[in-house]
């Protein structure tokens, strides 16, 4: 096993931690506190690969491998986590799907505009009654003589909803064959048909713009299905199996974070004439942070270097989701508590990583879902 990163890899890393310094982190409590979506920071990332890590660069993307993208990942979402889940939908869950499974004029149409941040992508399963039962969907396509079909329904919760210009979206068009009467189509949301509701006002990652998505008599041409009909549930469960290694990256930004302002303060603060940081509780609470964040990030490595191998990840990248996602909801709340009244105050941005961190265990399948996933590859048990 070789530990080392490529010179691809850090210069990814390099070129995220750069944009994450420069212009994420000086704006994040800004945007934090307005839920303003942050547009222009966005195109940078975009001009600078950050949108489509992964897809090649005859697409528009920076052409690297899926370690490359959770190194990016991890320095984004380290300054502040509502950019990282924008970069994450874009990169994983819209420009991923495309490439796997569009056809060459899908790729050149939708993959180019997204992975160059000239657009945004979204990406929508959920709807109000069905986020981990996703089979359980009622957004209706319905095909017509001509090839075209005709949607209806209601998705919700979607994340970069309220900005998208495409979308990959899950109908039913079969309700009688359960997950394989599920199909995935390009909408595109200037078109007749469909409309938004309100942005959902959020716990955390304020300025990652979430909202209710509507078709009605939507019109989906032929060239506007996404792999083949009744494929669907397979290409959202292929797709979120990438998703949840940039949602792991995402909880070890955060984590790594709250880490980090942790080490600083834990020095510099003193109480009983020494600094807090020589209590052996204190100490207990950073070696445990430290062991959470390294175990995390191997696993998340593992997950995408299988993944780069063009092996079956499904497991690993629900072991590191799941493992990343708690440890950054822990290393968050014992961040808080070692900054005490600090850690409570909006002054600085410890609580920030707190109310961030929780959503990594909730999106792209719940921890539930995770072990879930996990119990059923290992037990063979269902
Ligand atoms: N890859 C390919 N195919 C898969 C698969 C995978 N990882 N997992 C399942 N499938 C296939 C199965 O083989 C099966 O196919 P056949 O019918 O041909 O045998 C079909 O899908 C149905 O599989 P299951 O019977 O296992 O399906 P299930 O109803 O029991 O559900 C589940 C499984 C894992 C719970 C799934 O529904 C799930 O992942 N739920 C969570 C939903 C989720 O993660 N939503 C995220 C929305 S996006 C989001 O959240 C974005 C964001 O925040 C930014
Ligand atoms: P439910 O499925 O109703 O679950 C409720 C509780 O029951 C959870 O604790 C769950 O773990 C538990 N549970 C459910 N089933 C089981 C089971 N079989 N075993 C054990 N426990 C179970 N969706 C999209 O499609 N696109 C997006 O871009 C998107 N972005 C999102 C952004 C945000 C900020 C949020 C909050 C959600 C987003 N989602 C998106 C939806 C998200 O994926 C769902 O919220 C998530 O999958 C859980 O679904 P639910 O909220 O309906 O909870």
């Amino acid at each position: 096993m070789d530990f080392r990163y490529t010179e691809e890899q850090l210069m990814i890393q390099d070129i995220a931690r750069r944009i994450a310094r420069e212009k994420i982190a000086p704006t994040a409590e800004h945007f934090d506190r307005s839920g303003e979506f942050p547009l222009e920071n966005i195109r940078t990332l975009g001009e600078n690969g950050l949108m489509g890590i992964e897809v090649p660069t005859e697409y528009g993307g920076a052409g690297l491998d899926p370690m490359g993208y959770v190194l990016a990942m991890v320095e984004i979402a380290a300054a502040d986590a509502a950019h990282s889940t924008i970069m994450s939908v874009n990169n994983s869950l819209f420009c991923n799907g495309i490439l796997t499974n569009g056809t060459e004029a899908q790729k050149q149409k939708y993959v180019r505009a997204i992975a160059e941040g000239a657009e945004i992508g979204a990406f929508a399963l959920t709807e109000p009654q069905s986020g981990s039962d996703a089979t359980a969907m009622r957004c209706r396509a319905v095909k017509q003589a001509d090839g075209r079909f005709i949607i209806n329904g209601t998705k919700s919760w979607i994340t970069s909803g309220p900005v998208a210009k495409y979308i990959v979206l899950f109908a039913m068009t079969d309700p009688d064959k359960g997950a394989r009467g599920i199909t995935a189509f390009l909408v595109d949301t200037d078109k007749p048909g469909f409309s938004r509701g309100k942005t959902e006002p959020k716990l955390g990652i304020r300025a990652s713009a979430t909202c209710e998505i509507e078709f009605n008599d939507y019109v989906a041409e032929a060239d506007e299905v996404l792999g083949e009909e009744g494929h669907g549930f397979k290409i959202a469960m292929g797709v979120l199996d990438a998703g949840r290694i940039g949602i792991a990256s995402q909880a070890i930004g955060i984590g790594r974070a709250a880490y980090e302002a942790s080490l600083a303060y834990v020095r510099e603060r003193k109480a009983f004439g020494v600094p807090i940081g020589t209590f052996q509780m204190t100490q207990a609470k950073i070696a445990d942070m430290k062991c959470k964040l390294d175990g995390a990030l191997l696993l998340t490595l593992r997950a995408a270097w299988l993944k780069g191998q063009g092996q079956k990840f499904t497991t690993e990248a629900a072991v590191a989701k799941l493992t990343a996602s708690e440890a950054a909801m822990w290393i968050a709340h014992q961040a808080v508590q070692i900054h005490a009244g600090m850690g409570y105050s909006k002054e600085m941005p410890i609580e920030r990583y707190f109310r961030d961190a929780k959503i990594t265990e909730i999106y792209e399948g719940t921890s539930e879902i995770q072990r879930l996933v996990i119990a059923r590859h290992e037990t063979g048990l269902r």
